[in-house]
């Protein structure tokens, strides 16, 4: 800093590297200034932390990489949004994040010209309206946490969330708004999907839960395009991969085709014949250790 850092702004600059600290002050205090400084100061350290300064908007970015063009060490990093960061870790990270792939962002006239009214549409509430509930979901993502709005009808949500997501899935768009919660998502590490949703992903090990005969295939269903299902569940698999079945259910799921929730149950009919016989699961893991 070429000036004098006060009181508040030293205590910053001291924090400790490893932790959190979250800078909360008025405009026009000195916040940018003091973390330009804060990088400065990470980077002349050695080994030197790896650094990266990220905003919302990208009239911030411009104006934060004006002020890091002026400190030499920390102007080797670059500042971007969160959403063009996000963007690019994905890319490099082609199967993570729960969005249609290949990840492809809608533009400001996509959004408003087609994704907006025609999910009005779909769910019969005005556009206006529906601008609110895209909102609200991208606030939820964009804090990286749920709050729902109490304006809101919870079975208007609902609507909304399952029109939304069928329609990203036939249009092939992810929103803006979505990526830094895509993001958080692949680094989670776990991801819950259905078989469908799979489709086009690779992961290191996965769990195919519930797949007992009458769960897999589904009855009345057509028997092959449910074997297609399996197979594309199972080939997601890099290196480990596990199916599991109950035999016995309780809950919703207890008769599911079963015509007795009695009946010992098995694993599904398309597994007869493979390579590996099913185990119980607690010797499994018992031998495991
Ligand atoms: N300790 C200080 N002594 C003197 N000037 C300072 C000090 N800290 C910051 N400034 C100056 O105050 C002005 C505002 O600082 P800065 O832009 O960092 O504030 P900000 O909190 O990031 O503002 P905004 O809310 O607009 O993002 C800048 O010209 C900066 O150089
Ligand atoms: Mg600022």
């Amino acid at each position: 800093m070429a000036y004098r850092p006060t009181r508040e702004q030293e205590a910053i600059l001291a924090h400790h590297a490893d932790q959190h600290a979250r800078v909360l002050a008025g405009p026009g205090t000195g916040k940018s200034a003091t973390l330009v400084a804060l990088v400065d100061q990470l980077l002349a350290g050695n080994p030197a932390p790896r650094v990266k300064l990220l905003t919302f908007t990208r009239a911030a970015t411009a104006e934060l990489a004006k002020k890091v063009s002026d400190h030499p060490a920390a102007a080797a990093e670059r500042p971007s949004t969160i959403h063009s960061f996000s963007i690019s870790v994905l890319r490099r990270n082609p199967g993570t994040g729960d969005f249609p792939q290949p990840l492809r962002i809608a533009d400001k006239w996509e959004e408003q010209k087609i994704v907006h009214p025609t999910l009005a549409h779909r769910i019969d509430v005005r556009v206006d309206h529906l601008d609110n509930l895209i909102r609200e979901m991208a606030a939820n993502w964009e804090f990286l946490q749920v709050r729902e709005h109490p304006r809101v009808d919870a079975a208007e949500r609902a609507r909304f969330v399952g029109a939304w997501s069928e329609h990203r899935q036939i249009y092939g768009y992810t929103l803006l708004a979505e990526l830094p919660f895509a993001l958080r998502q692949a680094l989670n590490g776990v991801r819950i999907m259905t078989m469908v949703g799979s489709k086009g992903l690779t992961v290191r090990a996965t769990i195919i839960a519930g797949v007992d005969d009458g769960i897999v295939p589904m009855p009345n269903a057509d028997v092959a395009e449910e074997r297609r299902l399996l197979y594309v569940a199972m080939t997601r698999a890099k290196e480990f991969l596990f199916a599991t079945w109950a035999g016995q259910r309780r809950g919703p799921t207890a008769r599911a085709g079963r015509a007795r929730v009695r009946m010992r149950r098995q694993h599904s009919h398309f597994f007869l014949g493979g390579p590996v016989r099913s185990q119980d699961g607690s010797t499994y893991l018992e031998r495991r250790r």
